[in-house]
């Protein structure tokens, strides 16, 4: 039958609360980090806490659906065409460690493996970003004030890179393809020989790819790029976004059809004129690349 997408909002909603509760009260300095890849690939004790807590919520309220999460995915693990959940249970699991409120929660639904809501909560600053496909996207602010987004209406249009504010992560590698990549960019989106001499306003690297797309969404950044991120880290935020009037993109050049299953993002802000441009231009600094 149809799927109640408020009622399954709320659901997230409520367990992105208890999963906020969860982080606040850890101590994230004698939590018990582990390396996965390498010494800034990090998972701690409440990552997995706060996963198994989430997962156990998710089956027992739909036990129909599938659920997909950072830390039980397994190697190889496909997104389905049924409704499935898709957890990070602590996006920026960096910032974390270090004590810096920049960490979130973010939790999906994705039908017929597109995203159809998105919750994604700060429990540090108590920023609750929603959306559910086709009904807009919202910031609970901490006075408990809700908000539609976009919040901050600019007075022009994108022009081009040229004056955006951009959003780059770094992920954890620190050699290779992808790291040549991430940082070739850096220096291109810095520098004014980007494209026809644009040049950037200035990059920020916020740790976390979840807030990073809410940012956007709201009108806070006007773009996002990473080579190399994963469905949990950007699932909620691509609803959040779209639902914001932002468009999300294949960061290879010329798809402007990404899957939920591609590892390459951009993401843009509404805006009413030169949005497109944009992208292509982000494209074309990816090209010169090589
Ligand atoms: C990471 C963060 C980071 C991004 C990485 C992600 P995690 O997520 O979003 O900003 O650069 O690619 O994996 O590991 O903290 O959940």
């Amino acid at each position: 039958g149809e799927l109640n997408l408020n009622e399954i909002r709320d659901t997230l909603v409520h367990v992105a609360n208890a999963a906020g509760e969860m982080m606040l009260s850890a101590d994230p300095s004698v939590d018990t980090s582990e390396s996965k890849k390498n010494s800034s690939d990090r998972v701690t004790a409440t990552d997995k806490a706060v996963e198994a807590m989430v997962k156990a919520c998710l089956t027992t309220a739909y036990p129909d659906f599938e659920f997909l999460g950072e830390e039980s995915f397994k190697v190889g693990q496909k997104l389905s065409d049924s409704p499935t959940f898709v957890c990070d249970p602590i996006d920026g699991t960096l910032n974390f460690i270090h004590g810096f409120p920049n960490t979130a929660i973010s939790l999906a639904l994705t039908v017929a493996k597109k995203p159809v809501v998105g919750v994604v909560l700060n429990p540090f600053r108590q920023e609750l970003y929603t959306a559910i496909k086709g009904q807009g996207a919202f910031l609970r602010k901490p006075n408990g004030s809700v908000h539609r987004l976009p919040t901050r209406q600019h007075p022009d249009p994108l022009t081009g890179l040229n004056g955006c504010l951009v959003a780059v992560e770094w992920g954890s590698e620190r050699s290779g393809p992808n790291w040549d990549l991430r940082t070739d960019m850096t220096r291109k989106l810095m520098s004014a020989k980007s494209v026809g001499g644009a040049m950037c306003h200035s990059i920020r690297s916020s740790g976390s790819a979840a807030l990073d797309f809410c940012y956007v969404a709201a009108g806070q950044m006007d773009l996002f790029w990473e080579g190399g991120c994963w469905i949990w880290d950007i699932c909620a935020g691509w609803i959040i976004l779209e639902e914001a009037g932002g468009l999300v993109a294949s960061a290879n050049p010329g798809d402007w059809e990404p899957s939920l299953e591609g590892r390459l993002y951009l993401a843009i802000r509404g805006a009413p004129s030169g949005q497109k441009q944009v992208v292509e231009e982000l494209w074309q600094c990816m090209e010169g690349q090589k």
